[in-house]
């Protein structure tokens, strides 16, 4: 069976910052609470008007001009998204659209596993990809999460910015890299302390559910935290185990970046020292799916990951989802 190796990788952020500062006088907060209880310093926030899918699409003009691919050899692709441009037709097909992407067997859809989503959407492309059913499969992580965060809720708005990712999965006979091994779980009990309570077929929208602010995500904090914590090191620890890894084979974690604070206690349940965890949260806070494209993009470009080095992807999120990716990288730096 051949592997499915990432072979390019790209991201996109939009260019208006946003500093703690900016909420300390709209709501009740300050820069050092925020900075203390997340680690986060600044987001971005899209401009009115630039949808999910224009994100994807920059990310992964991005993705494919590192690597020099036509857009018409894509045969797949995958779009992570909480926050898709309308709940249907997917985002997949709106970046398929708009970017003329003329493969004749071009296929795919999106995936919603909050900030899972990512990873669950490479664990698909990667079994595609195993098979044989697909030789160029795109991977997005895309979420625009202002659309859904309220303005209001200073538990939440803090938290969120937006930002997308994109990766390129190829299949390869190169047994030293590519994704090796992966554990990924749902655990449905999760969805009172995270969810959107209006928009969907339990609650549909109506003027009511517009005036109880019920189209923003709703957030309990602190259980979440700690489901966080358990499921992000859990699934780490797993992967690491099944693999006969220790802390020191490990070049490199990949965290979803939510807090700060889960990202540190992830990192000491593997045994990894902090300079070999991505951590980009301060400058761009949870961008839901695209936290870790953006992460893998961004130390990619700076010349930080090598070639054959031992990467964990490992994220948390809403329903609840969780898991950790186990691979090998296969991009060389000059590529
Ligand atoms: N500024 C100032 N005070 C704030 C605040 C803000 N932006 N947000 C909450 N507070 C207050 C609370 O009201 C509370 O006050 P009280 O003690 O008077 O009631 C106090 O700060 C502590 O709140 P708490 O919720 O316990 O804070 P916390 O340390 O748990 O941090 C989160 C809150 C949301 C940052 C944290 O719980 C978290 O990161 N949760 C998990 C997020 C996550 O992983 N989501 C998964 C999907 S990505």
């Amino acid at each position: 069976m051949k592997r499915a190796v990432i072979t390019a990788v790209g991201h996109y952020v939009p260019d208006n910052v946003i500093p703690n500062s900016y909420f300390e006088n709209r709501i009740e907060t300050t820069d050092e609470w925020i900075r203390t209880r997340t680690g986060i310093e600044e987001r971005r926030f899209a401009p009115d008007g630039m949808a999910t899918s224009d994100m994807g699409v920059r990310a992964i003009q991005d993705c494919l001009n590192s690597r020099g691919i036509d857009k018409d050899e894509i045969d797949f692709i995958i779009v992570a998204t909480v926050t898709p441009d309308y709940i249907f037709p997917s985002t997949a097909c709106i970046i398929q659209d708009k970017m003329q992407m003329k493969h004749p067997y071009i296929w795919g859809y999106d995936v919603s596993a909050a900030c899972s989503g990512f990873i669950f959407a490479l664990e698909t492309a990667r079994r595609l990809v195993e098979a044989g059913a697909s030789q160029k499969a795109l991977v997005v992580g895309a979420d625009k999460m202002t659309t859904i965060t309220d303005p209001q809720d200073r538990t939440t708005c803090i938290i969120f910015g937006d930002g997308a990712g994109a990766v390129l999965l190829e299949p390869s006979d190169d047994e030293n890299t590519g994704i090796i091994d992966s554990v990924m779980h749902i655990d449905g009990s999760g969805l009172p302390l995270l969810h959107m309570k209006a928009g969907g077929s339990v609650m549909p929208a109506s003027l009511e559910t517009v005036e109880k602010r019920l189209h923003y995500i709703f957030q309990d904090g602190q259980p979440v935290f700690r489901a966080a914590v358990k499921s992000m090191a859990d699934a780490a620890c797993d992967v690491m185990q099944r693999n006969n890894l220790t802390g020191e084979d490990i070049a490199w974690l990949v965290p979803h970046q939510a807090n700060l604070r889960i990202i540190d206690a992830t990192a000491s349940r593997m045994e990894l020292e902090k300079d070999r965890v991505m951590i980009n949260i301060q400058r761009y806070g949870n961008t839901t799916a695209g936290t870790i494209p953006i992460c893998l993009s961004e130390w990619h470009k700076d010349g930080k990951i090598k070639y054959g080095d031992n990467i964990i992807l490992a994220a948390f999120g809403g329903g609840f989802t969780y898991g950790a990716t186990y691979l090998r990288w296969g991009i060389r730096h000059s590529a």
